[in-house]
């Protein structure tokens, strides 16, 4: 039929959905921009700056890239175990994190019901939500950037089914408490702590999974292993939720180049280790030669980025005389963070060249 219209069988709320502000890759960063791809210092996307390990690209060689990969992640979810020393029926593998995000939403959310957002925090969450056709409640995090208890006792109601904690949380970079997260559990309400940035940060409520079905945690090979385009991530989760993970995800879903990768990191943690110490190294002098900034605040971040928080209108200038410098970092469009941006650690030469540059923007050099 030539004059279909596709928007009439839409399913109504997704008419006007706001979509996901993804960042760009670095040839459409050097398109906008007219600066040189090669001089592109990409800190918009918490990517890691050293790469993957030369082992997991040297994998890709060897994936049977015209063979379906198996279904069951057998090879996966055993590396995995090994990592975390969960059993293998702990765990399901996606593409990124984000792929699991998803799934938990197919699986356990019908339009109509409520998710709970600690905001600010990552997006993924409220979009996904959006999506299913949830509500999602904001509970406000305090001034510190700290989970608000209060503000989230407030917004659970009987329609709360879901509850997301990022710890350490993007983009503020904090952790959050092992108390509050114990304290969430006892509720009947299922509770998704996304880890995504663990290996920068060393604390975990993994432990916690065995023995609480409400509980699954996320991690990623995306920061710590330097994957983010091959796309894999993994949840770990009580036994009964694995079962219906596995059975409602689409088959196939982590392709086996990213499989081969996963498996090669995994054999070289010892290199990828010395690049996330380098990154936290970084991230702990970036932090305090930014605090020294006279109108600029940096939080204190878990991650492998750092929130900057300008007085009056610097922010814009601070990130246009970045972007005119090819530097790109992660700003945002809410009333709370409208003065502050996101910079994700790069490598010594270019956490130097941001600092400059922000100084010199500053009027601070
Ligand atoms: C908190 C958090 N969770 C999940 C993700 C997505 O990870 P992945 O690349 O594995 O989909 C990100 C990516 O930025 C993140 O910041």
């Amino acid at each position: 039929m030539k004059n279909f219209n596709i928007d009439k069988i839409v399913r109504p709320h997704l008419l006007s959905l706001v979509t996901y502000d993804a960042v760009n890759p670095p040839d459409l960063l050097s398109q906008k921009s007219g600066i040189p791809e090669n001089e592109i210092i990409k800190l918009n996307g918490n990517e890691n700056p050293y790469g993957a390990s030369p082992k997991a690209i040297e994998s890709l060689n060897q994936a049977q890239v015209h063979l379906y990969p198996d279904p069951d992640q057998i090879r996966i979810r055993k590396a995995i175990s090994a990592y975390t020393g969960l059993p293998i029926d702990n765990i399901v593998a996606g593409a990124g994190a984000d792929e699991i995000i998803d799934l938990i939403f197919r699986i356990f959310i019908s339009p109509g019901d409520s998710i709970l957002d600690c905001s600010p925090t990552f997006g993924m969450y409220s979009f996904c939500a959006k999506i299913a056709g949830a509500n999602v409640k904001f509970a406000e995090r305090d001034s510190n950037y700290d989970l608000n208890i209060e503000e989230i006792e407030k917004n659970i109601d009987s329609s709360t089914k879901l509850i997301f904690i990022t710890s350490p949380n993007n983009p503020t970079g904090n952790l959050v408490s092992y108390d509050h997260i114990t304290y969430l559990l006892e509720k009947d309400i299922l509770l998704v702590v996304d880890e995504a940035y663990f290996e920068f940060a060393k604390s975990s409520v993994q432990n916690l999974v065995l023995e609480h079905p409400n509980l699954i945690v996320l991690r990623t090979m995306s920061k710590w292993a330097g994957l983010a385009g091959l796309r894999v991530g993994y949840g770990l989760m009580h036994s009964s939720a694995t079962k219906y993970l596995m059975e409602i995800k689409p088959p196939y879903n982590v392709n086996v180049s990213a499989e081969a990768a996963l498996l090669a990191s995994f054999e070289d943690i010892e290199f990828l280790q010395k690049n996330v110490d380098k990154i936290i190294v970084g991230r702990n002098w970036m932090n305090v030669e930014l605090n020294k900034i006279n109108g600029l605040t940096a939080y204190p971040s878990s991650g492998n980025y750092i929130l900057c928080e300008f007085t009056e209108n610097h922010c814009k200038t601070v990130f246009g005389e970045l972007e005119e410098n090819g530097i790109f970092v992660r700003k945002f469009h809410t009333e709370r963070l409208k003065n502050s941006f996101r910079i994700s650690i790069g490598t010594e030469t270019q956490n130097q060249k941001v600092l400059k540059t922000i100084q010199k923007a500053m009027n601070n050099e």
